[in-house]
C-alpha cells in the first residue's frame, strides 16, 4: 500500500455498495432474496414471482403477478432486423458471445435512456428486458443448430416458452414435460441473484457511468461467460465427461487439482463467499436425482460427480481451503438430462441471473451510486525522457 491506497486484488475484502436485495452468509451457507430463504423460494415460488420480488422488493399479489406476466408478453416480439445481426455469426460462435452482442444490439431498437427514478419507465424497461432477453437467448441455440428463429408464444408461460423457443420445430408440435418446466423454473430461481458476484459487479460498474440497461446487461453476460464464473457449469460437464472417457478415475483428477498441474482446478468446487456448502448446490443435487428419475435418464456422469464430491470432501487440500461443490457443480447434469447442449449451459445461467442484474442495476441508479473509478498503486517507471526512434 502507498499513501491511503490499499490494493485488494479481486476485491476479496472490499465492499462496493450497500444493498437490500440479497443476503449471503458464507460461513452458515445462507442465501436470502429480500429476506426470504432460497429454500422456501425454490420450493414455493415461481421464477417470475421471484424476479418481481428481486426487482421491486416485495412478493407480488396475484393481480401484480398476472399483470407482470402480461406486461412481459407485450414486449416479446424481437425486431426482424435482429435476425440479420445473428445471421452474421458463424454457427460455431459460442452462444454467450452471440448473446452479449445481441443484448447490446437491443439498444439500437430501444435507444431512449431509461430513467430508473420514473417508476413507469423503469417497469416497462424491466418487462421489455425480461421478454427480449429470453427470446434472443434461445436464438443463440437456434443459430448454432441451423434452426429457423422463432417467436415467443404469448399463450404459454415464461419458462415453458424457453423450452419451446429452444426445441420447437416447424415439423412438429413440441410439448415439454411439465416436470422439466418445473425443474427449470426452480433452477432459474436458484440462479436469480447472488449479491456482488463478478458479473453483477460488472453490471453495476458499467451502469454507474449511466450506460443503458441493455449495455450493462451485455457486459454482465460477458463477465459471466468466464470459466471461473458462470462458464464453470459448462466446464464441469466437460471435466466429468473427460473423467468418464478416461475410465472414471476421479482420484487422478483430485490429485491433478491438488498439485495444481498446469493450474488445473476441479470445476464446480470452491466459492469466494461460501466457506461451507453452497445452499443452491444442495438443492440442485436433490433436483438432479429427481429429474433423472422423472426422465428415466441414467447418467454415468452423475455417479462420477458424486464420487468426485465424496473424494474431494474427504481430502485435506479441499477441506483446509473450504472447497465445496458450488451452484455449477450439479446444474449441468440436469441441463444435460433435459437435452440442453453443454455450450448453452451458461446461457441458462444468464437467463436465471437476468432479474438479479436488473434489480442490482436499478438499485445502483436509484441510490445514485457514484461512477465506479478505483485507484491503483503505480509500480511502473519513474519519469524518463523521450528518445528519437533513431536513438532507440
Ligand atoms: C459462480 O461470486 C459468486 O457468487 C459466483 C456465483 C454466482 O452465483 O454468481 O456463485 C457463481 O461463479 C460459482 C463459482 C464457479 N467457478 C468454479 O467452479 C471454478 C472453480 N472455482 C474457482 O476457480 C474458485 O474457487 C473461485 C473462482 C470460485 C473462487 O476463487 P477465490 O475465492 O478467488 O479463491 P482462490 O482462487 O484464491 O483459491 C484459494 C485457494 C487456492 O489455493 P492456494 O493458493 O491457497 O494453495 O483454493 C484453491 C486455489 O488454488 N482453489 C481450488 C479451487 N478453487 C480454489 N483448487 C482446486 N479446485 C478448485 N475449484
Amino acid at each position: 500500500a502507498s499513501g491511503a491506497i490499499t490494493i485488494d486484488p479481486g476485491y476479496k475484502n472490499s465492499g462496493s455498495c450497500t444493498s437490500e436485495i440479497t443476503f449471503l452468509d458464507g460461513e452458515e451457507g445462507i442465501l436470502r432474496y429480500r429476506g426470504y430463504s432460497i429454500e422456501e423460494l425454490a420450493d414455493k415460488a415461481d421464477f417470475l414471482e421471484v424476479s418481481y420480488l428481486l426487482i421491486f422488493g416485495e412478493l407480488p399479489t396475484a393481480t401484480q403477478l398476472e399483470k407482470f406476466e402480461n406486461d412481459i408478453r407485450k414486449h416479446t416480439l424481437v425486431s426482424e432486423e435482429m435476425k440479420s445481426i445473428i445471421d452474421g455469426f458463424p454457427r460455431t460462435a459460442h452462444p454467450m458471445g452471440v448473446l452479449a452482442s445481441l443484448t447490446s444490439a437491443l439498444t439500437a431498437f430501444n435507444p431512449k435512456p431509461v430513467n430508473p427514478n420514473n417508476e413507469k419507465e423503469m417497469y416497462e424497461a424491466v418487462c421489455k428486458t425480461m421478454a427480449k432477453f429470453l427470446v434472443i437467448a434461445t436464438w443463440t441455440y437456434r443459430k448454432k443448430m441451423g434452426y429457423p428463429l422463432n417467436h415467443y408464444d404469448n399463450s404459454k408461460g415464461y419458462v415453458e416458452n424457453f423450452m419451446s423457443l429452444m426445441f420447437e420445430l416447424p415439423t412438429g408440435s413440441y410439448k415439454p414435460d411439465p416436470k422439466v418446466i418445473d425443474a427449470l423454473d426452480k433452477l432459474f430461481i436458484l440462479h436469480a441473484d447472488h449479491e456482488q458476484n463478478c458479473s453483477t459487479s460488472t453490471v453495476r460498474i458499467v451502469g454507474s457511468s449511466h450506460a443503458g440497461l441493455f449495455a450493462s446487461i451485455s457486459a454482465g453476460v460477458s463477465a459471466l461467460w468466464g470459466p471461473l464464473h458462470g462458464g464453470a457449469n459448462q466446464a464441469v460437464l466437460e471435466m466429468l465427461q473427460e473423467i468418464h472417457d478416461n475410465g472414471g478415475d476421479v482420484d487422478k483428477y483430485v490429485l491433478k487439482a491438488k498439485d495444481k498441474e498446469d493450474s488445473f482446478r476441479l470445476m464446480g468446487f470452491g466459492h469466494r463467499v461460501y466457506k461451507n456448502f453452497d445452499p443452491r448446490a444442495t438443492i440442485i443435487k436433490k433436483a438432479a436425482d429427481d429429474v433423472l428419475v422423472t426422465l428415466g435418464v441414467d447418467d454415468p456422469l452423475l455417479e462420477i460427480a458424486k464420487k468426485l464430491e465424496k473424494v474431494a470432501l474427504e481430502d485435506d487440500y479441499f477441506k483446509s481451503r473450504n472447497l465445496y461443490p458450488n451452484v455449477d457443480f450439479y446444474s449441468g447434469i440436469i441441463y444435460r438430462a433435459m437435452g440442453i447442449p453443454v455450450e448453452m449451459f451458461t446461457v441458462l445461467f444468464a437467463v436465471g441471473r437476468l432479474p438479479g442484474w436488473i434489480a442490482q442495476w436499478k438499485e445502483m441508479r436509484v441510490n445514485k451510486e457514484p461512477i465506479g473509478r478505483p485507484r491503483q498503486v503505480y509500480t511502473g517507471y519513474t519519469l524518463r525522457s523521450f528518445k528519437e526512434v533513431k536513438d532507440r
